[in-house]
C-alpha cells in the first residue's frame, strides 16, 4: 500500500493520498487546499485517483473536491448526512474497494452530524473526529458532545490498540499515533460517564 500523509493549506490540515500498487488505484481523503500537491504526488507514484473521500463537509477538508474530480473523474464519497455533493453516500460500516485495498466507514458524528472515520489496512482517518491528544470541537453547527462521547467510546476506543491514528490536522505533538496511545494519553479519551464528559467538554 502506497500512503502519503500531505500537510496541505493554512490551517495545519492532513489530505491522504492511498494507493494500491497492485492496481495503481487510489484514493484521496480529503481533498483541500492543494489539489495540484496531491496531483503531483499521484503522477509520481502512477496512480489514478477513482474515490475522493470526505471525513465531513467542513470546507477546510472538501475545498478541493470539485478540481480534483475534475481533473480526476474520481468519484465523490461522503456519509449519506452529509449535505456535501456526493457520487457515493456510505453509513457505518459500508466499505468501498480501492483497487485490492477496502476502505471502511465508520461513522462517528459529534464534531459534525456527517463525521466519519475511514479505515485502510491498518490506518485509520479520522477527521476531526480525534486529533493526537485532542479532539475536534462540538459547538460548530451540528457539532454534538453527547454524539461524539458515543463515537467515542461505543465506537473508537473498542478499536485495536495497534491500529495508527491519522488524523485531519496536524495539531498534536506528532502527526500521527495509534488507537492505543491515544487511549492512555489523549486526556479526551480518559473514561468518564457520559454526565462527566459533558462537563469536561464544556470547559474552557
Ligand atoms: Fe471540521
Amino acid at each position: 500500500m502506497i500512503f502519503h500523509q500531505i500537510p496541505v493549506g493554512p490551517m495545519q490540515n492532513f489530505a491522504y493520498l492511498i494507493g494500491d500498487e497492485k492496481t495503481g488505484i487510489a484514493a484521496v481523503v480529503d481533498a483541500a487546499w492543494e489539489p495540484e500537491t496531491i496531483l503531483d504526488l499521484a503522477g509520481k507514484d502512477k496512480l489514478k485517483i477513482t474515490l475522493i473521500i470526505n471525513t465531513h463537509n467542513h470546507p477546510d477538508h472538501t475545498s478541493g473536491n470539485d478540481d480534483l474530480c475534475r481533473r480526476t473523474g474520481a468519484k465523490i464519497v461522503a456519509h449519506e448526512a452529509s449535505e456535501a455533493q456526493k457520487d457515493v453516500s456510505v453509513k457505518n460500516g459500508d466499505t468501498l474497494k480501492i483497487g485490492s485495498l477496502e476502505a471502511k466507514f465508520i461513522h462517528t458524528p459529534g464534531h459534525s452530524p456527517d463525521s466519519m472515520c475511514v479505515l485502510v489496512d491498518n490506518k485509520l482517518m479520522t477527521g476531526d473526529t480525534l486529533f493526537v491528544g485532542e479532539c475536534g470541537r462540538t459547538d460548530l453547527d451540528g457539532g454534538s458532545s453527547e454524539q461524539l462521547y458515543h463515537s467515542f467510546f461505543e465506537k473508537l476506543v473498542k478499536l485495536p490498540d495497534e491500529l495508527e491514528v491519522y488524523p485531519g490536522h496536524d495539531y498534536g505533538m506528532r502527526p500521527s499515533s495509534t488507537i492505543g496511545y491515544e487511549k492512555t494519553h489523549n486526556y479526551v479519551l480518559k473514561p468518564r460517564t457520559l454526565k462527566e464528559f459533558l462537563r469536561f467538554m464544556k470547559e474552557p
